[in-house]
């Protein structure tokens, strides 16, 4: 995983020194700028290029349930880009979801949140994308199998799915959370991962932001819930969380390092003060905690054996673990998401947090995939699930049969 944050973060650097094209007069700097600064805290290039290949040029497969949808290019080519796109264009697409053609975009691109990007955001993330240097590069817009390849099924999905909407300040709560809500809601599409999805692949607005499973990862409740959200976390525990990929409490690994790396950490300390407190005061909700498993149930017991010959010497018997080195399991939200795709994945493959300069050798979570069965695995994070105050839901051995197959074939 450290692997992964740091070809990411290689991957990151020709955003920072993108230069500043000539051709845009002066008094579009500021706004230019602005477009710029936006478009991070839209994660938009994340998606718009190939790793490894131009920033922008498009080209990346975005996994949806019904097949890949291929990101078209984004710079100015006249041809294979968007050079031939207005402003308006660009609101409209970003606005509703509809290309200058008519034509329907699916919601792997999450206009169903950019739709609350304003007008002149919208324009000044445009104004951005025209300073790109031009890249002729044709991708494939027509990957998906019939029936879902008929864009104009999209018109029935809007219809039952979506509302084209401005972002509406609430005069009830402070300046700061409002902001924090325009990016969490809009801009930063958090939702599009962090809210359960219906049959059709559309965000359940009743559960927003109460987790979701995507790409084998369990995104986690992020609201202010305290089993399984944020509840224990403070505002600074988030900002740092965002900002650096890590905190005393958790890394982000996977589809999280990927928006820590192109966006949050790009974003200004106020705006990732005001996410926080956006996600810290909107509220709790989530599913209600499930019975603990008895002490003497089967798999409990088995789960106890494992844990004290395998974990224990590093997460201690009290599952408090070792500050600064072993993180705590006990309150762990992670350990007790209603999925429990991460801690099988943490289980199986093991986990290595970003090095950083503070700490350049961060220990690192063996992998027990080799050593452990599909029932001890899924004994022992029934254990951990249902241990010292945690509760959730027991984990049959398919499930860690499942993933471990999941994971090899992914394997990096
Ligand atoms: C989660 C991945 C993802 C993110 C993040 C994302 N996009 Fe996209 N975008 C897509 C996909 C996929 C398509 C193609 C959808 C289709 O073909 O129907 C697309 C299409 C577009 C289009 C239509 C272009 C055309 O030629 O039809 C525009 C414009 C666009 N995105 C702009 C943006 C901007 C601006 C941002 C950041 C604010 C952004 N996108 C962020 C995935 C993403
Ligand atoms: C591409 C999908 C995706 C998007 C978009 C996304 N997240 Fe995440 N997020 C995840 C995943 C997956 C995890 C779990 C990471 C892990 O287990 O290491 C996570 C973890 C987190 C956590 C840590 C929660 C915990 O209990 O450990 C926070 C906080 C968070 N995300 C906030 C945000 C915010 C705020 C946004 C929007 C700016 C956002 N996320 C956008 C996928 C996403
Ligand atoms: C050699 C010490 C060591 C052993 C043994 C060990 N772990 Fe870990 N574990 C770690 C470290 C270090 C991390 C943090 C890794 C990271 O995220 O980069 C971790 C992280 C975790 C996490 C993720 C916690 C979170 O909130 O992100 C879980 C769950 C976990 N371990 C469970 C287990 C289980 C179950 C066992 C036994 C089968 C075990 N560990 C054995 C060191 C260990």
């Amino acid at each position: 995983m450290r692997r992964l944050f740091l070809v990411l973060a290689a991957a990151l650097l020709p955003i920072a020194a993108l230069p500043f094209t000539a051709g845009a007069a002066p008094d579009d700097y500021t706004q230019v700028e602005r477009g710029r600064y936006l478009a991070i805290g839209g994660d938009c290039v994340a998606c718009h290029t190939i790793p490894g290949g131009t920033q922008w040029a498009g080209g990346r497969g975005i996994q949806t349930p019904f097949g890949d949808i291929v990101t078209p290019n984004l710079t100015p080519d006249e041809e294979t880009g968007i050079g031939h796109w207005s402003a308006d264009d660009f609101y409209r697409a970003m606005h509703t979801g509809v290309m200058p053609s008519g034509a329907h975009l699916y919601p792997a691109f999450p206009y169903t949140y950019y739709t609350k990007v304003t007008r002149a955001d919208s324009d000044a993330i445009y104004a951005f994308l025209r300073t790109l240097p031009a890249v002729h590069n044709a991708v494939d817009r027509d990957t998906l199998p019939f029936p879902f390849k008929v864009r104009a099924l999209m018109l029935g999905w809007n219809e039952m799915f979506f509302r084209a909407g401005t972002f509406e300040a609430d005069p009830q709560r402070s300046a700061e959370y409002n902001r924090g809500a325009y990016l969490v809601e809009g801009l930063g599409h958090c939702g599009a991962c962090h809210t359960p999805m219906n049959w059709a692949g559309a965000n359940d607005a009743a559960r927003y932001l109460q987790g979701n499973v995507l790409q084998a990862w369990t995104d986690p409740n992020i609201t202010d819930e305290q089993r399984i959200g944020l509840g224990s976390w403070s505002v600074d525990d988030i900002v740092e969380y965002l900002k650096t990929g890590r905190n005393a409490r958790a890394q982000a690994s996977g589809p999280m390092a990927e928006v820590v790396v192109y966006s949050t950490s790009g974003m200004s300390d106020a705006d990732l003060h005001a996410i926080a407190t956006y996600l810290k005061q909107r509220g709790a909700a989530g599913p209600a905690a499930p019975s603990p498993r008895p002490a003497d149930d089967a798999q409990m017991q088995s789960g106890a054996v494992v844990y004290t010959d395998n974990c224990s010497a590093c997460h201690k018997r009290d599952g408090t673990g070792v500050e600064a080195m072993f993180p705590p399991l006990r309150g762990d939200q992670v350990v007790q998401q209603t999925d429990p795709t991460t801690v099988l994945r943490i289980v199986l493959q093991g986990a290595q947090g970003a090095a950083t300069d503070a700490a350049p050798t961060a220990p690192a979570m063996p992998a027990f995939s080799w050593r452990l069965s599909d029932q001890q695995v899924a004994d022992v994070v029934t254990y951990i699930r249902n241990s010292w105050g945690n509760t959730a839901q027991a984990v049959p051995a398919s499930d860690a049969a499942r993933l471990r197959k999941r994971v090899a074939d992914t394997a990096e």
